[in-house]
């Protein structure tokens, strides 16, 4: 199997100093990727901005912001059987970044934002993996928001977590996971290391992967 991850955040320039992004620290999406590596499989990580090791044997993309990862997103992906949407994607940015350092101003200061693009969103039904995996960061109503965003993002596996817990989710090396299939089922994985789960969630994929190679021959 042929599999591209994604991981960490992406980070939207304000000026050259400064920029807006988020908490993701790529534990959840590297994990994958090693995950994948250790079961064989050709893995491309395509990395936002993270303090981690690239795994040994992956072919790195790094990127910086939400435009470097949606072209590097259109790039890889056709060339691989499964996408894993694991990075951060910032929803938006400025919508003017500075050449040069904004100097302070006196009182309010407005920045204006403008949405970024939906990757997941914007894959073409032809030409994509046989295989779309999405995460979905929630801090409420985590069952509705998620297969929301299955349905809308084309998603043939969505893992949802919730990261308003300080135990687990965003940063830590632990998280708790539910993973909505297309068919309406569901799996938890219960609180355990981002390793474990990675492995998991490889597992599933690889069943999903071969099914569908049965379904076309
Ligand atoms: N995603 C994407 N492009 C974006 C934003 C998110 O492809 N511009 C992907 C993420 O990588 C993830 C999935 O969509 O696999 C869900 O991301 P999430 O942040 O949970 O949802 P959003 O679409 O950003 O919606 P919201 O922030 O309103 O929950």
């Amino acid at each position: 199997m042929r599999i591209v991850v994604t991981a960490g955040p992406t980070r939207e320039p304000i000026d050259p100093v400064r920029f807006l992004s988020n908490r993701s620290s790529g534990k959840m999406g590297y994990a994958i990727a090693e995950a994948a590596l250790e079961a064989g499989h050709v893995t491309t990580l395509i990395t936002g901005p993270v303090a981690l090791t690239p795994p040994v044997g992956a072919r790195l993309v790094k990127i910086v912001t939400s435009d470097d990862l949606y072209a590097a997103v259109h790039e890889h992906a056709p060339a691989h059987d499964v996408l894993v949407m694991c990075a951060a994607v910032s929803d938006y940015k400025p919508l003017h970044s500075a050449a040069q350092k904004m100097e302070k101003q006196r009182g309010l200061f407005t920045l204006e934002l403008t949405a970024t693009r939906d990757i997941l969103a914007s894959l073409p039904k032809e030409n994509r993996p046989c295989l779309v995996v999405g995460f979905a960061a929630e801090t409420h109503d985590v069952e509705t928001s998620a297969q929301r965003k299955l349905r809308t993002k084309n998603c043939d596996l969505i893992v949802a977590n919730d990261v308003s817990r300080t135990d687990s989710g965003m940063e830590s090396d632990d998280n708790e996971v539910t993973i909505f299939f297309r068919s309406g089922e569901r799996k938890i994985i219960p609180r355990t290391s981002k390793k474990i789960i990675a492995r998991a969630l490889l597992k599933i994929i690889s069943e999903l992967h071969e099914k569908s190679l049965t379904k076309k021959t």
